[in-house]
């Protein structure tokens, strides 16, 4: 009886030290709210249907702020692009046209700036230097769109690469729209 008595009381207390800690630390960070990712996901620009599955309002997700939403989709992109660029390296070495070696190796090359933009990104994010983290996310969709237009010159087209690319680009833009309509204090875009 009185192990019971003492387990309620300190499971009693873990709640109420749970609820300190959550609500002291709302104050300082919110939390994103379904409404929220709806708004996201329909703004002009964001590939709704893919912004809906990514940003699907899990535990997880809803744990995160919009920084940490920012951070969750970088994150996402950085595993993404490093696992293409394996694919990429590969096709640049097997190609058995010597113009199309040349034209993945150059994806390969964007490919490896758009890892390091990440890399600045996350940091600027961390910084809370957002102009900082708009030039990295810029930076990154740019290296995407020049490969693929590297891409599109290659006979039949490498639509799995392609695709990728797409992908990738959404997210650029969704972590954009997050930015500058969410993020930032002084909203560049509404
Ligand atoms: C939007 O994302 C989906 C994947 O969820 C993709 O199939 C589709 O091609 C994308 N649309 C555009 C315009 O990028
Ligand atoms: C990259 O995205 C594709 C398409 O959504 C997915 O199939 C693949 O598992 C992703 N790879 C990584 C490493 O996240
Ligand atoms: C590239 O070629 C090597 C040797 O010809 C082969 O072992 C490997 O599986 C190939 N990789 C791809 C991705 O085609």
């Amino acid at each position: 009886m009185v192990a019971h008595v003492n387990k309620s009381f300190s499971l009693g207390l873990i709640v109420v030290l749970g609820l300190f800690v959550v609500s002291s630390y709302a104050r300082f960070s919110m939390m994103v709210t379904k409404d929220e990712i709806h708004a996201i996901c329909t703004k002009k620009g964001v590939n709704s249907s893919l912004c809906f599955e990514i940003l699907k309002p899990t535990p997880e997700i809803l744990a995160l702020d919009f920084s940490g939403l920012i951070k969750f989709l970088i994150n996402y992109e950085s595993r993404n692009v490093s696992d293409t660029l394996n694919q990429l390296k590969l096709f640049a070495e097997n190609t058995t046209s010597t113009d199309y070696r040349s034209t993945y190796r150059e994806c390969v090359q964007l490919y490896e700036m758009a890892v390091d933009d990440f890399d600045t990104s996350l940091k600027a994010l961390a910084a809370k230097d957002y102009d900082g983290l708009n030039l990295g996310i810029g930076a990154s969709l740019t290296e995407m769109d020049t490969c693929e237009d590297d891409l599109l010159t290659i006979n039949p087209l490498p639509h799995f690469f392609i695709k990728r690319g797409t992908l990738i680009k959404n997210l650029c833009s969704i972590n954009l729209v997050i930015l500058e309509c969410f993020l930032r204090e002084k909203k560049i875009l509404s």
